[in-house]
């Protein structure tokens, strides 16, 4: 399966498109600047979730610059075929040098793809991972549902859908310090840095109103998924959700 060079995008990925090929170049300093490096620690023990029970095919979904499917492919044992897959060229091409550099060019297959037509038969797939991507598809997206679906269309029955994304802190004193955090420090620096305000304002307003742990749950379960846990990591501003097909 190679990059496809074309990609017909519905509206609503055609507004998420544009943000995501207007900010590639800092795209991972920004990241880090705004976690604190912790996003690096996310992305690996969302890796181990993925590799437990010995996948043969994982997909890391909206790869982005190809930090998960490149921690994926530097754990994984041999022979387990790894695709990272994105709407945006510019973050594939980031992905495709960055996948040569770490080592592992050669066992990441990258896809030019729309999350909502993804070009893969039912139940190919052992694994789905989404690092920060699960907030743009779901949040404020008409076609949340369309997304979701494919996700089980694609994943063998028993496979598995781990997402790693930012959350709501259930503490009545850490939320607000969480908000204050996202729309005094992530949307001014993440738009200085990028040079791109509206892609950062886009950040903090979705992250500051997205769903709580419990909604995400009942999301995957309505999506036909059979089972759903959850781990939070830094007082729940971020958290970990591994769904069964
Ligand atoms: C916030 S970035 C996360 C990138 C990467 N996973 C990471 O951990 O840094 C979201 C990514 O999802 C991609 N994306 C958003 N909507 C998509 C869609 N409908 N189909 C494919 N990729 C999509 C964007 O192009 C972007 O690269």
């Amino acid at each position: 399966m190679d990059s496809v060079e074309s990609v017909k995008l519905s509206h609503q990925s055609e507004h998420l498109h544009h943000v995501f090929t207007e900010v590639p170049s800092r795209y991972d300093l920004i990241n880090h600047v705004m976690t604190f490096g912790l996003d690096i620690r996310w992305r690996r023990l969302a890796v181990k979730a993925l590799l437990e029970g010995d996948p043969e095919k994982v997909l890391d979904l909206g790869c982005g610059t190809g930090d998960l499917a490149i921690t994926i492919a530097k754990s994984a044992k041999k022979g387990v075929k790894v695709t990272g897959l994105d709407f945006s060229p510019p973050m594939l091409d980031i992905a495709r040098e960055k996948a040569a550099n770490a080592g592992v060019g050669d066992r990441i297959n990258l896809v030019h793809g729309d999350a909502g037509n993804m070009p893969f038969p039912n139940g190919y797939l052992d694994r789905v991972g989404i690092s920060f991507a699960f907030r743009n598809l779901t949040y404020e997206n008409p076609l949340r549902e369309r997304y979701l679906g494919e996700i089980v269309r694609v994943l063998k029955p028993g496979g598995k859908f781990i997402v790693v994304e930012s959350s709501q802190p259930s503490n009545p004193v850490i939320k607000p310090l969480f908000h204050i955090f996202l729309n005094g420090f992530v949307a001014p620096v993440g738009s200085l840095i990028s040079k791109n305000k509206g892609a950062y304002r886009y950040l903090a307003t979705s992250v500051s109103n997205f769903f709580t742990p419990a909604e995400v749950k009942q999301m995957l379960l309505k999506a036909g998924f059979s089972g759903v846990s959850y781990r939070p990591l830094v007082f729940g501003t971020a958290g970990i959700h591994v769904a069964v097909k």
